[in-house]
């Protein structure tokens, strides 16, 4: 029996560990290029960090609107569907229809883009790639960044470069907001947009946070009667 009782300890502190150690790890940063500067010098550039934080409905609500209103054109979210936004982002369905159903018909759809991103590929040489798992793919301070690092540049086709990504065929398509606004508002918005994409690339992260904790306590807590069992079975044997 004492067998037991050290091996579920066992168990528990290792469940714990491993647990503890995949969430440290999925901390980890990236790190946003390279580019060099005007005097010709080549400079590292850091990542900003997004402020996501999927409890914030305003901000995801508001990040669900930018991404409507500017991407869609170009990239589709296949993988998200509009009831899925309407419910865990608290919209009422009439709101998304009315404002959010900008490339399909149907709240059931997935969103798509308005113009087919092969005929893009042909226009800017390289085609919009699917924005469901971006930042699942390339971390969300990195998107962060990527949004917040354009600059003019006339000799680009589109009179825009990017220091995330050099000759980055994307237009900068938040150039009028970002003239609109002052420089904190602008990072303002591109921070829900960006914490609206990170909730698409994995709508449970928050759920599963709090489930995390939840069994990482329940361990804590079971490790009590464990270890008081341990000692009541081996009290007579020593
Ligand atoms: C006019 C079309 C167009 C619009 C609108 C547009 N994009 Fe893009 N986007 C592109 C193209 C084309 C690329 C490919 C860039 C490349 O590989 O050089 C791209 C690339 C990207 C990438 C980098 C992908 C990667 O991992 O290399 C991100 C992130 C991105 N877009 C986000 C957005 C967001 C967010 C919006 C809305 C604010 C948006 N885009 C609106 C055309 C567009």
């Amino acid at each position: 029996m004492n067998m037991l009782t050290k091996s579920l300890a066992g168990l528990s502190l290792g469940a714990a560990l491993t647990l503890a150690a995949t969430s440290a790890s999925a901390a980890g940063g990236h790190g946003c290029g390279t580019f060099t500067n005007a005097d010709g010098v080549e400079e590292h550039l850091a990542c900003s960090e997004a402020p996501v934080d999927f409890t914030n409905k305003g901000s995801l609500q508001n990040g669900a609107k930018i991404f409507m209103n500017y991407c869609v054109g170009c990239h589709t979210a296949k993988y998200v569907r509009h009831s899925r936004i309407a419910k865990d982002l608290e919209i009422p369905p009439e709101l998304v229809e009315k404002y959010l159903l900008v490339t399909s018909d149907q709240i059931g759809d997935h969103i798509t883009a308005e113009i087919d991103p092969d005929v893009q590929a042909a226009w800017f040489g390289a085609a919009p790639p699917d924005l469901s798992l971006e930042t699942r793919l390339r971390g969300d301070d990195w998107v962060y960044t990527y949004l917040l690092s354009f600059y003019e540049d006339p000799s680009r086709p589109w009179g825009a470069n990017n220091l995330v990504l050099p000759n980055a065929a994307m237009p900068h398509v938040l150039h009028n907001m970002q003239q609109t606004l002052s420089k904190e508002e602008f990072e303002n918005q591109v921070g829900d947009l960006v914490n609206f994409m990170a909730w698409m690339g994995e709508p449970v992260r928050h759920d599963r946070k709090v489930i995390g904790a939840f069994v990482l306590l329940f361990l804590l807590v079971l490790l009590i009667p464990v270890y008081l069992l341990n000692k009541e079975f081996w009290k007579d044997v020593k």
